[in-house]
């Protein structure tokens, strides 16, 4: 005989409940306890030691008390090993555990590799095995899911659509903007030094040069809508300061959605950004009969309308959701990078004077007091060399994550799937068998002979990452680098002011915590 039914709303609850409790095993106990043990083990048996499993939580306290105990000391400025104040939380867990080790961020295991065979396999994987790691919600509304964050067939064709704007062509077109806006920060350093009677001026030079690559992206990126494209550089410096405040904090699931105080500053920020780039993008699409413009955004809504066999198509290539992330990437990435190696260049050079003037001698001799042009520029060996060290030594990029799709082997190691894979970018730079014993040192002259024969081992330099995913933008950092490079030297000498502190921190990218205040002094009096 059949059982009797439950009455109908019994039944439901009853679903419910079952419903409830099989989320409940599932992200409690099967995700947060059972998972991270499993990968644990598996590791473990390999000879992979680490921090223990704190549950939900990971290694995200340690990482946090110990970079807070790290924090408070400066270095010598002439030190430029900074490791042990910007991720001494690696440093102590290889000290104590060995290399590769494994930590936790949150229930998320990560494996920290030290070695370059790996790291190269990962990087150059082409077949999609490698993926991005899961995104903090904060870091995706002020980045968007554009190119440095899509996977698969969609990377496929946002990186079509996005070359062309980076052609070598059009780069050089983009220098003249590039030197113009140099041109109005040299002029406001000589109305400040003609101020002062001894000609000399202290200049913070951090936050100038956030300023002055915050415009050439806009200008460059926008054109005329520069204006607005700026406002998208002041949202997205709330919501980065924001996702450093909240980074290491618990993720509980659907906690993105409760309107909590820091969410509800997220969405308006987010909301803002969208209508600003709305508003200049929507104009453009409209314009299409007269040609999108030459900028970066143009260019790329030109791509946008183009099969990959160069013909014309009547439906865009990307969304529109997914041009406004696209914006938001370029914009991000194309100018807090570059202003914080401006930054550490001269930092560098205020340190070496010799190598500052050898590069004032290489600009004068191929670029005369004028300003200059992408040909140039493109002369300027010793300055590309003085680049590269201070990428090798002070990249803005600090670290490097993937996770394979499915368990995978990477050299002697099986590594579970969704392990995420840390690279952490300046100790590898620091690699003395790599670099030679001198890797701690400032030494442009490693360079001399290209970035392949620059360390022992091709493609040591990590800055740009290397293979299918490597930095887009790279030429067009250079350039911009070399631009604002040479017309400070062409115009000033300058040295470290003695109220500088050296203490490079950790905020997404690697900046001078107290900033970069420099004497300059004009070469013309
Ligand atoms: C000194 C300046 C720069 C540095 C050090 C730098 C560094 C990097 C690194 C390390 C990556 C790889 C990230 C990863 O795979 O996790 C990357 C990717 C990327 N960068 Fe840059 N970058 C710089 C400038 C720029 C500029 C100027 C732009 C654009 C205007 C840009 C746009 C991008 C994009 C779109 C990607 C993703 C490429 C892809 O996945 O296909 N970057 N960058």
């Amino acid at each position: 005989m059949a059982a009797p039914a439950l009455p109908l709303p019994l039944a439901v609850a009853a679903a419910l409940l079952a419903l409830a409790a099989a989320w409940l095993w599932d992200y409690a106990v099967a995700r947060h306890l059972l998972r991270p043990r499993a990968v644990a083990s598996v590791l473990r048996a390999q000879g992979v030691r680490g921090p223990p499993y704190r549950y939900l939580r990971g290694s995200n306290g340690d990482v946090r008390r110990m970079k807070a105990e790290a924090d408070g000391a400066a270095l010598d400025a002439r030190d430029h090993d900074y490791l042990p104040r910007v991720v001494p939380h690696f440093l102590a867990w290889k000290y104590k555990y060995g290399a590769p080790f494994l930590y936790w961020f949150g229930p998320q295991p990560r494996i920290c590799l030290f070695d370059y065979e790996s790291v190269r396999q990962v990087l150059w994987n082409k077949s999609g095995h490698f993926t991005k790691t899961d995104t903090h919600p904060t870091i995706l509304a002020m980045l968007g899911k554009g190119l440095v964050l899509v996977e698969g067939t969609d990377w496929v064709r946002h990186r079509r659509v996005a070359n062309p704007a980076f052609a070598m062509d059009k780069l050089k077109m983009m220098t003249t903007t590039m030197v113009s806006c140099a041109e109005r920060l040299i002029r406001e350093c000589e109305e400040l030094a003609a101020t002062n009677k001894s000609g000399e001026v202290e200049v913070e030079f951090s936050r100038h040069f956030q300023e002055l690559t915050a415009e050439v992206i806009s200008r460059t990126a926008f054109g005329s809508s520069y204006k607005e494209g700026k406002e998208v550089f002041r949202t997205q410096k709330q919501l980065l300061a924001l996702a450093m405040a909240t980074l290491l904090n618990l993720q509980l699931p659907g906690f993105k959605y409760l309107p909590t105080k820091n969410n509800r500053l997220k969405w308006m920020l987010e909301k803002k950004m969208r209508t600003t780039l709305m508003a200049i993008i929507q104009p453009r699409l409209a314009s299409k009969g007269s040609g999108f413009g030459d900028d970066l955004l143009g260019l790329m809504l030109e791509a946008c309308f183009m099969t990959e066999q160069g013909e014309k198509r009547d439906e865009l290539a990307l969304t529109m959701d997914e041009i406004i992330d696209e914006c938001k990437t370029f914009f991000f990435a194309g100018h807090e990078t570059t202003s914080h190696l401006l930054t550490w260049a001269v930092f560098l050079l205020s340190l070496h004077p010799e190598w500052q003037e050898r590069l004032r001698e290489e600009v004068l001799r191929e670029c005369g007091k004028a300003n200059p042009t992408a040909d140039m520029l493109s002369k300027l060996k010793e300055m590309t060399m003085v680049l590269l060290e201070t990428l090798r030594l002070y990249g803005p990029v600090l670290t490097m994550l993937r996770k394979p799709i499915s368990d995978i082997r990477l050299g002697s190691l099986s590594i579970p799937k969704g392990t995420g894979i840390m690279i952490p970018i300046p100790i590898l730079h620091r690699d003395k068998e790599v670099w030679g014993e001198n890797a701690n040192e400032f030494d442009p002259l490693r360079f001399e002979n290209g970035i392949t024969n620059a360390a022992k081992t091709p493609q040591a330099l990590l800055s740009f990452s290397i293979g299918p995913r490597s930095c887009i933008g790279q030429n067009f950092a250079m350039l911009e680098a070399k631009s604002v490079m040479a017309m400070i030297l062409q115009k000033f000498s300058f040295t470290l002011s003695p109220k500088y502190v050296h203490a490079p921190t950790d905020l997404i990218t690697l900046q001078p915590k107290f900033g970069l205040p420099i004497v300059l002094r004009p070469l013309d009096v």
